[in-house]
């Protein structure tokens, strides 16, 4: 993602000063494109990552996009956040923790539930262990609009939680509150990003577990019609990967305010989305002209209609108050820009 879509002060404050950043899932869709930032911000940059949902062609499309001096910058751990040693190899003299490796799959958690907790509650746990003992600044991780559960109440209010619907949703509740119990026993500074559904370039368009937008992309283009899940009233808030990458980066270097007990480091917990409702029905219209005027065979076609899957949350909106005055957030692209963007690069 180019710096030139972050907000002009975020760009200012990262470029004042030379960090090393260690990115967890950098070879994935979110992290990649933070990575990218990262380098082209004059940043050094260790990412780890097992190449498990991430992909190598992520990393080839950074490479393309910086220049040699930046990608001298760029140090690979091919390596698992369950694994201790690798870990603390990809923390060692770190400022920032931008954690995002993760099991992220609602249908995989709900087919294997154990390997879900292992890699999201230990192996988080296992990088906020290696991070306290390097001494990083602040560990800024990955959470998602899931743990909001069977709540209702729309906009989602970040202190308003229901009971979460899928082992998914259940292991990132649990990450948050390993992560604030960490700033609250040893002295770790963490942001938690409650990412709502992001949208953007390099999002995997293939398999059982493909998000919708990449999964209705590439059925649009190759003429075949598109399932909703559902009656297609079911909304979302949809999020451009390009204010997701702010987030990170403004979260990272945020002064926090510090708490009446010196022995309590900051830390927060905030919803990152545009807040506003998309339904499904909307967003299929939106894709399919979209791809229908980039010369898709699909200008007339009509979605098929499956039932709903169990774990999905039915409605979904986020309040953004609190990323505004916590972390100085603003979204920056509209959805229809930030699909925009996604349309064309999918479709060359
Ligand atoms: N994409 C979204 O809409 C969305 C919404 C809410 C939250 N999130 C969260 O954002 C983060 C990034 O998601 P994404 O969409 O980029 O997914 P992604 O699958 O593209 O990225 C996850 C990365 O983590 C790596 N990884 C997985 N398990 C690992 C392990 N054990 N050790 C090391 N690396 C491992 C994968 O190889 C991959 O590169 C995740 O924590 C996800 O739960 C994403």
């Amino acid at each position: 993602m180019p710096a030139a879509d972050l907000p002009l002060s975020t760009v200012e404050s990262v470029r004042a000063e030379g960090r090393l950043w260690c990115v967890t899932g950098g070879a994935g869709f979110i992290g990649s494109h933070i990575v990218e930032t990262l380098l082209e911000l004059g940043q050094e940059v260790i990412c780890l990552d097992d190449f498990s949902t991430g992909k190598q062609a992520n990393l080839d499309h950074v490479r393309s996009r910086v220049s040699d001096e930046a990608w001298g910058r760029f140090q690979l751990i091919r390596g698992d956040i369950r694994n201790d040693e690798v870990c603390k190899k990809s923390c060692e003299a770190v400022d920032f923790v931008l954690h995002l490796a993760a099991q992220g799959s609602v249908v995989l958690s709900m087919e294997n539930p154990a390997l879900t907790h292992d890699v999201n509650v230990n192996g988080s746990a296992r990088m906020l262990e290696a991070a306290t003992a390097a001494g990083v600044k602040r560990f800024i991780y990955s959470s998602s609009s899931a743990v909001y559960g069977d709540e209702t109440a729309v906009p989602a209010l970040e202190d308003c939680l229901g009971t979460p619907l899928s082992p998914y949703a259940a292991s990132k509740l649990i990450g948050e509150i390993l992560a604030k119990n960490w700033s609250r026993s040893l002295g770790l500074s963490t942001v938690g990003l409650r990412y709502f559904n992001v949208v953007g370039s390099r999002q995997d368009p293939d398999g059982a577990y493909a998000a919708v937008i990449p999964r209705w992309i590439h059925e649009l283009k190759s003429g075949i019609q598109p399932t909703i899940n559902g009656d297609g009233k079911t909304t979302r808030d949809f999020c451009p990967v390009a204010d997701v990458v702010h987030a990170n980066l403004a979260a990272a270097l945020v002064e926090l305010p510090l708490s009446d007990d010196p022995g309590l480091a900051p830390s927060l917990v905030c919803n990152i989305a545009l807040g506003s409702a998309t339904s499904l029905n909307e967003l299929f219209v939106l894709l399919r002209d979209g791809v229908a005027e980039r010369g898709g065979p699909c200008a007339d076609m009509e979605p098929l209609y499956g039932s709903f899957r169990d774990g999905d949350i039915l409605h979904s909106t986020a309040d953004i108050q609190c990323a505004i005055e916590g972390i100085n957030y603003t979204p920056k692209l509209s959805f229809t820009e930030g699909l925009a963007e996604t349309l064309d690069w999918f479709l060359n």
